[in-house]
């Protein structure tokens, strides 16, 4: 694996994460953060110590930054539904923080790994291939965010980030022609909330539609039966991603956001489970967020200037 940029670590202050903790709330509307914890999650970014994290995230991973993904290191010390609420209130510096799959805690969804689960799922035990979240729907979110309650006390599980653009550039103009044709299906579409209808099959480099483009990727498809006989491209362009993909090691507390049109994400294999208790695993919740203009990270971004 090669780097593509250092990694963009962002520290947000604990003076900071304790007003966000304090001003915000898990309320939902729908499976939307609540309009009122947007609000004031966004007062207290105006403030002073918000204003140089809002900064960060305009240079990193807003729309214009680069390279489109940051890692925000929230006071460890905080409790889990604190590190939720405040890092719920960072993602309202950049979109609408959501959720996209029923059933999560709030805004939040996820848990503790287990090897009861497909060991390349989402909290599963192995390895997660790069991919980016519902790569298979009308409205692809337009980010994602994982955040860390527990890393893997075996050491292993660090997240994956791989620049899809950096791959794209590298794949002749023959496979990006196929890689163009909405052939390609990938799991299941069913059911998600905030994303529109389902739409399979779908092509990987996806410029037909909204600027900038998607690149639906997910490693994935490459074992999919549905895709049996046009998998020549797709090999190519993982193989890309690979020479584009590092590991970040992820600890209590850190939120790795990712403009999925430009960062793929996964995660590597989890060290060696075995005697590791029940409430002793890796713990990991997402959440989305979508785009929003006037997010303050964006507001500044589009501006042309972060102060
Ligand atoms: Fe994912």
């Amino acid at each position: 694996m090669t780097r593509f940029e250092d990694p963009v670590r962002v520290v947000v202050p604990h003076v900071l994460a304790g007003k966000l903790v304090a001003a915000c709330t898990a309320d939902m509307d729908g499976h939307l953060w609540d309009a009122g914890n947007v609000e004031r999650a966004r007062r207290v970014l105006a403030g002073g110590e918000g204003r140089a994290v809002v900064a960060r995230l305009s240079r990193s991973v807003a729309r214009g930054g680069a390279p489109g993904w940051a890692v925000l290191a929230l006071p460890a010390r905080l409790g889990d539904e604190e590190l939720e609420r405040a890092a719920a209130g960072v993602l309202a510096a950049i979109g609408r923080p959501f959720l996209s799959v029923p059933g999560g805690r709030g805004l939040w969804i996820g848990g503790e790994s287990s090897a009861d689960k497909d060991p390349g799922s989402f909290g599963g035990t192995g390895h997660n291939r790069l991919h980016v979240d519902a790569p298979n729907v009308e409205r692809v979110p337009d980010y994602t965010a994982l955040l860390v309650l527990r890393p893997d006390p075996a050491g292993g599980g660090a997240s994956l980030v791989g620049d899809l653009r950096a791959a794209a550039r590298e794949i002749s103009e023959a496979d990006a022609r196929e890689l163009r044709r909405p052939v390609y299906f990938e799991g299941r579409a069913e059911g998600l909330l905030g994303v529109g209808a389902p739409r399979m099959p779908f092509p990987v480099l996806d410029d037909a539609g909204e600027d900038p483009s998607w690149i639906r990727w997910a490693a994935k498809m490459l074992d999919d039966p549905r895709n049996a006989g046009d998998t020549g491209a797709l090999t190519r362009f993982d193989a890309a991603l690979s020479r584009h993909t590092r590991a970040v090691a992820l600890g209590r507390g850190q939120l790795l956001v990712c403009d999925q049109r430009r960062a793929a994400h996964g995660r590597a294999p989890l060290g060696d489970q075995s005697g590791l208790p029940d409430g002793g695993r890796r713990m990991l919740m997402q959440a989305k967020a979508a785009f929003d203009a006037l997010a303050p990270a964006q507001a500044t971004a589009v501006g042309g200037s972060d102060g």
